[in-house]
């Protein structure tokens, strides 16, 4: 299994690879716009294990199988032996001896490199509590519609170090540009993460500071899955954390803001900007059903 592909975080493919998913997932959507037959994997079965909650992924993943040809099945550990303690290797070697690609949202990111380890097909991370690379692949396909290419330009991050913004350090690295990470105290990502990448990546705790001259300003939710408890200390470490229009009014002019979603109006982001008739956030949303299904044609011609 040692040679079968994953997509478990961006690292697992160059940068060259990961364009070209880029511009495929580009190709795909104008296909898909023009009414194309893309039904090239029929009889391909996607399995997909949801230990979190999920809207856009869940439907991105399964409306992409299908218009692939194939078919999306849905596992969820409450009902199937996974949350009875059936260990992920037995689980995997079982689930991937029957479908021909698998997709996992969990917690621990151990879970899917476990998983992988013991799958005989490419196995997709779409969410861990560390990374979540899909939502890279649709934020760079957002960019590269709107603005061309990101190579040598400023991303300002704002808010958590959480796993959107350590997807976002790996982005730095493999798509070439500058990161800066505005984050209280206490919330920052991985030391060693931002150490490996301290040549594009900095901490700038003053948010109007990060965001000075950036061309993509990035936020997500002060609380993610799994961090309900603390909602509320997070609403008072992350006060003033939040992306709005004073904010992008000291970003580049021709700058882009972007929120994986869901978003709490009024905490990480205004309702001005998640309403803003020019807003890519909606474009971002919808480039999660192309770049995985550019994604899942690359994983499944390499497995052949
Ligand atoms: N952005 C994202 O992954 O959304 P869901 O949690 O709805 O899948
Ligand atoms: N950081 C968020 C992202 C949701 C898509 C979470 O993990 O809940």
């Amino acid at each position: 299994m040692a040679s079968t592909r994953h997509f478990l975080t961006l690292l697992d493919f160059s940068p060259a690879e990961l364009n070209a998913i880029i511009a495929r997932a580009i190709a795909m959507k104008a296909e898909h716009r023009a009414g194309t037959d893309q039904r090239s994997f029929p009889g391909k079965v996607l399995g997909m294990i949801f230990a979190k909650s999920s809207t856009r992924t869940r439907v991105s993943f399964e409306a992409g199988m299908t218009q692939l040809g194939g078919h999306a099945m849905f596992l969820s550990p409450n009902d199937t032996q996974l949350g009875r303690g059936e260990p992920i290797e037995d689980s995997a070697r079982v689930i991937s001896s029957m479908v021909d690609i698998v997709m996992i949202r969990t917690f621990g990111h151990d879970i899917v490199e476990t998983f992988a380890a013991h799958s005989s097909v490419p196995v997709i991370n779409a969410l861990t509590d560390d990374y979540h690379p899909c939502q890279l692949l649709a934020d760079m396909q957002t960019y590269v519609e709107h603005r061309g290419s990101i190579a040598g330009k400023v991303v300002t991050w704002v808010g958590d170090g959480n796993n959107m913004a350590q997807s976002y350090i790996n982005a730095a690295r493999q798509f070439d540009f500058e990161l800066r990470i505005a984050c209280p105290e206490g919330y920052d990502p991985s030391p060693d993460l931002l150490t490996a990448n301290r040549d594009r990546v900095s901490i700038v705790r003053d948010p109007l500071a990060a965001a000075a001259g950036a061309n993509l300003v990035v936020t997500d939710v002060w609380a993610s899955m799994g961090q309900e408890a603390e909602q509320q200390a997070r609403e008072t470490a992350f006060s003033g954390y939040q992306i709005n229009a004073e904010l992008m009014s000291h970003a580049d002019a021709d700058a882009l803001y972007m929120h994986c979603l869901p978003a709490h109006r009024g905490e990480e982001i205004s309702a001005e900007l998640m309403d803003a008739a020019d807003t890519v956030i909606w474009d971002e949303a919808e480039n999660r059903l192309h770049a995985q299904k550019a994604l899942m044609e690359t994983l499944l011609l390499a497995a052949g």
